[in-house]
């Protein structure tokens, strides 16, 4: 396919902007020699019964994850990063979150973890025998090396207080913070994709862009690979493309590798519509919502509450 200065190669040839393999991954994998990509990013599909997976047993699953797994790892320059999207596997009710499951495979092929970064969002499915899940988990593993390619300023966040000065020692009335932003933490607050969302799709479960920025621009340089071999609707090619990367995926949906190839075209074109990195999260409470007005009269539901609220405020605030 073909934008007016970019164009997307069907298969893996090391002179190319973009690929988008239509088939399975590890057929894609075979294309790629040793040491080309310099990012993995991806979420694989968690055997949940989404509409693009059959439900496996378990150590299938895992079985065909550590295939995947140790080809990204063969593809890997040395001073490359994977990272590994996942949340719960549900089997009954019970939940076995996946990274856990996934964590030995990395080890076994050599690779060390530097961050298990918890994605926070406040959109999913309501739980009415446990918590509403509300994160995933980002494994960023690279090799057994202190030379992997990680650059903090691009993607460093504002600080809360700027002005803060050391109030002792050698430095003591100098500003203490960079000016650049602090480290955005491993705990990151990045709404997901849900049907209010600017850049939803006709795909379930796609990454936000801005969630997949954040890992090229430090976790890769200008020019270099970045492979998403589960590439749904194409998002991790678009963040790489957006920043001077190249990017290469594999999907077997047709319906998903079409919106992928128009959503990279427009991507190289600038037409795309994003959320901005580092656009402040909606907040309800400050765009006078009518909605956050509640219908009911107002009732503290637990009855542990309302006992509180009836008791003497003496006895209430005093400890059992
Ligand atoms: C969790 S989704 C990834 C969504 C993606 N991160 C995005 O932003 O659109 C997993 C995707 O992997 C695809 N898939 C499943 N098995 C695959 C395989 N063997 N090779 C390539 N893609 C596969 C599914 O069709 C699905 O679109």
């Amino acid at each position: 396919m073909r934008g007016e200065n970019f164009t997307i190669r069907d298969r893996f040839t090391p002179d190319a902007q973009a690929v988008v393999y239509a088939g399975s991954c590890l057929e894609l994998l075979r294309q790629i020699p040793d040491k080309a990509i310099q990012l993995v990013v991806t979420s694989p599909p968690y055997n949940i019964g989404k509409e693009y997976e059959k439900r496996l047993d378990l150590d299938c699953y895992v079985q065909q994850q550590t295939e995947v797994i140790a080809e990204c790892t063969r593809v890997l320059t040395d001073g490359g990063s994977i990272c590994w999207q996942v949340g719960n596997y549900v089997e009954a009710g019970a939940i076995v979150p996946l990274d856990t499951l996934l964590y030995p495979i990395f080890r076994k092929l050599g690779l060390v973890m530097r961050n298990r970064i918890v994605w926070h969002f406040e959109h999913g499915l309501h739980c009415t025998r446990r918590f509403s899940g509300r994160y995933e988990t980002i494994n960023w593993y690279t090799r057994k090396t202190k030379d992997y390619v990680f650059d903090l300023d691009p993607v460093r966040v504002p600080q809360k207080y700027p002005g803060k000065k050391h109030f002792k020692g050698p430095k003591a009335g100098q500003y203490s913070c960079h000016p650049l932003g602090k480290n955005p933490g491993d705990v990151w607050d990045i709404p997901n994709v849900k049907n209010n969302h600017v850049e939803k799709t006709d795909h379930p479960c796609q990454f936000p862009v801005e969630l997949v920025e954040r890992l090229v621009l430090s976790m890769s340089r200008p020019g270099d690979w970045v492979l998403d071999p589960f590439l749904g609707v194409g998002t991790t090619i678009v963040a790489a493309i957006r920043h001077g990367r190249r990017g290469v995926g594999a999907e077997i949906v047709a319906e998903y590798v079409d919106l992928a190839r128009t959503r990279i075209i427009e991507a190289a074109a600038g037409t795309l519509r994003v959320r901005p990195m580092g656009k402040p999260k909606y907040d309800p409470e400050n765009a006078s919502s009518r909605l956050r007005d509640p219908p009911w009269p107002h009732t503290i539901s637990s009855p542990q509450q309302t006992d509180l609220f009836c008791l003497p405020e003496s006895e209430a605030s005093c400890e059992k």
